[in-house]
């Protein structure tokens, strides 16, 4: 594998970045300083560093995100600012991608990687993955509206599967899903005649979202939450992440 790649993909740093800690001697493989970043490395026996720092090579990297209102859940979009945006440039071109959408103006957890199976598997509803949301309504909520959003309405003629609703009190409450239909939690608070006014994830499967993080603050996930992902039965095997 070329050097410059293991490094980018490890998430340290961009390749112009890398150009230049190559000209000052900055990386070295196996002890040896190396000046030509475009040269050949075995990413497992080789040791390398970057600035004085060991490499761990990431094959997936995973990303808990606070979302902040105002932010597209797309790599790319024409006319709005993305998630991808909110991450510092190395770690824009590694291929991450938001695992399931939130709107626009939801906030909350968001979890980015760029293991297409692990989020395939996250996101396939035989997986029953829930996601957990605190909501806020315009109208308050009766007894029978809770019976009905759990048992399942019609949101344009998809009958939602069975969730749990936890009210707070007549206007706030949580909401646990285990799918994801487009605008699904508007749509399922239109069927009781109501309308959503604020709407934050806070956990997606075991995953929690971390309060420490401020609105478009982001971390990597620990291994301890990768091993809960595992312990679920939906990480994909090979990640091997630098903490
Ligand atoms: N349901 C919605 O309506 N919006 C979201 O962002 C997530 C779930």
């Amino acid at each position: 594998m070329r050097l410059d790649k293991f490094i980018v993909e490890s998430g340290l740093a961009t390749r112009t970045e890398i150009a230049k800690a190559a000209k000052n001697g900055a990386i070295t493989v196996n002890g040896e300083i190396v000046r030509r970043p475009s040269g050949h490395i075995d990413p497992v026996c080789d040791v390398i560093t970057f600035c004085g720092k060991k490499v761990i090579y990431r094959e997936f990297t995973y990303i808990m995100l606070n979302k902040p209102e105002g932010y597209v859940s797309a790599r790319s979009d024409d006319l709005s600012p993305t998630v991808i945006e909110l991450l510092p440039p190395e770690l824009q071109r590694i291929g991450l991608f938001p695992c399931g959408r939130l709107d626009k103006n939801t906030l909350g957890l968001m979890l980015l990687t760029n293991n297409g199976p692990l989020s395939h598997k996250l996101l396939s509803p035989k997986n029953h993955v829930d996601k957990k949301y605190y909501f806020e309504v315009k109208f308050p909520i009766s007894v029978d509206d809770v019976k009905s959003l759990e048992s399942g309405v019609d949101i344009g003629g998809y009958m939602t599967a069975p969730c749990k609703v936890e009210m707070l009190d007549e206007k706030h409450g949580h909401i646990t899903l285990t799918e994801g239909k487009y605008h699904q939690i508007k749509l399922m608070a239109e069927a009781v005649h109501n309308q959503i006014t604020f709407l934050e994830r806070v956990t997606f499967g075991p995953i929690l979202l971390d309060r420490s993080l401020e609105r478009g603050e982001w971390r990597y996930l620990t291994n301890e939450e990768e091993e809960l992902l595992e312990a679920r039965g939906v990480a994909a095997s090979g990640s091997n992440n630098q903490k």
